[in-house]
């Protein structure tokens, strides 16, 4: 009998759905694959169609092909980029918003001694593929850190947090899942009232950026914009930091 074999490495998931990427770069293919046919073909007229085909077709591989890099090395880097934007003293309370496959709250667990990683989820499984808690704490095993960790079943929308509970909040490509602007809202609402005196927020998404950090600013935080360099998908990050309590 088969014997299933046990992972041996982290896999921090695909965002959004395989299938539909597959999809993109086979109609870019074949879209390319037909404007090359063409252009064969005399007539200036097929000559135009053939290079519009091959742009398209082009342009859609192109992006399949750099959505793929964020999936399988992107991710990390930005990983790397949210977590150096925090000077950690290792005994924070922090809190990754849809953690999905724990890509955050595994990275920031590694910076801790004595504080606590926690992620929160609702498991959209179009968001994340393979989107479990079971995977996440898999790679939390494999990442040696899963005494540092703890994952809930919490909407960033109705968080159960007291006030003030966590000195870090991070959040990458969770936000912009919530469809509306009342929801976007009280999300970053949410993440203000948890988040400690002089605690910092970073939050990364590829959309609305802006709109989380007019929200923050109307909170009493103080906000800076970021735009690191490309990694694959599109981003903005927005940190803010909650004053001192007087
Ligand atoms: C694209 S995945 C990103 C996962 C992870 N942050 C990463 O960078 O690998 C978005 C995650 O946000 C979660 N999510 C979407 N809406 C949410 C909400 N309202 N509250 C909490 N999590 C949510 C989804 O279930 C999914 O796991």
């Amino acid at each position: 009998m088969a014997k299933s074999v046990p992972k041996s490495k982290p896999d921090y998931g695909f965002d959004g759905s395989p299938f539909g990427v597959t999809i993109v770069c086979l109609a870019g293919a074949v879209c390319f694959g037909g404007g090359v046919a063409l252009i064969t073909f005399p007539g200036p007229g097929l000559k135009i169609a053939a290079f519009v085909l091959m742009l398209c077709g082009l342009l859609a591989v192109l992006v399949c092909g750099s959505y793929l890099y964020y999936v399988k090395l992107g991710k990390l880097h930005r990983r790397d980029t949210m977590i150096s934007m925090i000077d950690w003293k290792g005994t924070e309370k922090v809190l990754d918003i849809g953690t999905g496959r724990g890509l955050l709250m595994i990275g920031a667990a590694k910076k801790l001694t004595l504080g606590k990683s926690i992620g929160i989820d609702i498991w959209n499984s179009e968001d994340m593929h393979g989107n479990t808690y079971q995977n996440t704490m898999g790679n939390a095993e494999l990442e040696g850190v899963l005494e540092k960790v703890e994952v809930k079943n919490e909407d960033v929308r109705s968080m159960s947090f007291p006030n003030e509970t966590f000195d870090v909040i991070l959040s990458n490509l969770c936000i912009h899942n919530i469809p509306t602007k009342d929801g976007r809202q009280k999300a970053c609402r949410g993440i203000a009232r948890v988040l400690k005196p002089n605690g910092t927020a970073i939050i990364t998404d590829k959309s609305h950026t802006k709109e989380y950090g007019e929200i923050f600013a109307m909170e009493g935080l103080t906000v800076e914009y970021f735009r690191p360099s490309f990694d694959g998908s599109l981003r903005g990050i927005v940190k803010a930091v909650k004053k001192a309590s007087l």
